[in-house]
């Protein structure tokens, strides 16, 4: 069933007063960041479901032209090819389950895999039974930038690994391709850069025909007091160190973001319960949307909404806590706000749209479900050519 659409949030306010938090989905933004992204990198780009699985911001995305999708489990893959069926999906987590694996590939054709282990490659082939035209990319770990979150601690084979592990691929008469990640909320064009470069090195001491290089995602986007250089000088910086790259002349670029395709495409409606002096207590917490305020120290812009009273021109900081009764439900930065703000105000929190909802849990009984639609633009731009 589609979602209601509303010109303005103050129509959303308007016509639900809502007591609950709402994501208000800005289509139009979405469909602007995905072409953005589609006109401008140079190779395909894929959208990671994880950052934002939503069904509305999916069809968002697969209107404006996004036909791969990077998905972490079959869940994920089936989410995509039961409403896309055209949509190409890349089974990217670097540990799957046998069974995750066979059904991906009887029931939903995936034919791209990623490793960062010969343990999973013996996977694949007991699974799959090798080559047949299957992908298998190797993720490999690549030299820290400036990001918010380090993929590289959890997952990829150090590079002085890699070119094995790569051989083992080819030699199981699997496409062969190497991937990394420089880390989400990466504020360095340069960290693709030296990516690429250590991902060469693999593939020039590994000696192997190599179809595909993905620079996973780690495009970042904009929060309060962060300010990353523009997208375009990322996709510059990427776009020279492939053409300087001596690969075969059908090595396919790709890349896979989440966080700077959707994380403007949404922002949270949330309401104040309570009032104690510069301490507002608010229905969505760090449990709910609100967990990347601490794991990420995203500050994510804020107004004051109440259609039904005028409101203070003086402002100050607040502190704002999550609806659960744990004492960890608070939020780690002050937020800036009207001073006259007052139970049953609104707060209206941009830049939204990536790992909120995808993150939320149900505890203390909250979990926040309902989307609208909005036409009017973001509470903040993007990165993308203004
Ligand atoms: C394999 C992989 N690809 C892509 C992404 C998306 O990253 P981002 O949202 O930083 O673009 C992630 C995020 O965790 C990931 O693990």
């Amino acid at each position: 069933m589609p979602i209601p659409c509303f010109e303005t949030v103050e129509q959303v306010i308007e016509k639900l007063k809502p007591g609950y938090p709402v994501y208000c989905l800005r289509p139009a933004e979405i469909d602007r960041q995905a072409r953005f992204f589609l006109d401008m990198f140079p190779g395909r780009v894929l959208y990671a479901v994880k950052c934002n699985p939503h069904l509305e911001v999916l069809r968002a995305l697969y209107e404006a032209g996004i036909r791969h999708f990077d998905t972490a489990s079959l869940v994920e893959i089936a989410l995509v090819r039961e409403h896309f069926p055209q949509a190409d999906c890349y089974f990217m987590h670097p540990v799957k389950a046998r069974a995750a694996i066979s059904t991906a590939h009887q029931v939903y054709s995936v034919d791209h895999y990623v490793i960062d282990h010969v343990k999973e490659l013996e996977k694949l082939i007991d699974t799959t039974g090798g080559g047949d035209g299957l992908v298998v990319l190797v993720r490999i770990v690549t030299p820290e930038h400036d990001a918010q979150y380090q993929l590289s601690d959890k997952f990829g084979v150090p590079a002085d690994q890699a070119a094995e592990l790569l051989r083992q691929v080819h030699k199981a008469h699997f496409q062969t391709g190497v991937a990394f990640h420089v880390g989400s909320q990466c504020r360095s064009p340069e960290a693709f850069v030296d990516g690429i470069k250590t991902a060469l090195e693999v593939i020039a001491e590994a000696d192997v025909p190599v179809h595909y290089l993905d620079v996973g995602g780690g495009f970042p986007a904009l929060y309060e007091d962060d300010q990353p250089p523009p997208l375009e000088e990322y996709f510059d910086s990427i776009q020279r160190a492939f053409d300087q790259a001596k690969l075969r002349r059908d090595c396919v670029l790709m890349c896979e973001p989440g966080r700077a395709l959707v994380a403007s495409g949404c922002s949270l409606l949330t309401q104040i319960q309570l009032r104690k002096d510069d301490r507002l207590y608010i229905n969505d917490g760090i449990y709910q949307s609100l967990s990347e305020t601490v794991f990420g120290k995203m500050k994510l812009p804020t107004r004051l909404i109440n259609p039904y009273r005028s409101i203070s021109s003086t402002s100050q900081d607040f502190t704002i806590l999550g609806p659960t009764c744990d004492n960890l439900d608070i939020l780690p930065m002050p937020f800036h706000l009207p001073d006259d703000a007052e139970e049953g105000d609104w707060i209206e929190i941009g830049q939204a749209g990536a790992y909120t909802n995808a993150a939320a849990t149900r505890f203390n009984g909250f979990f926040p479900e309902t989307y609208v639609s909005v036409a009017a633009p973001p509470l903040m731009p993007t990165t993308a050519g203004s």
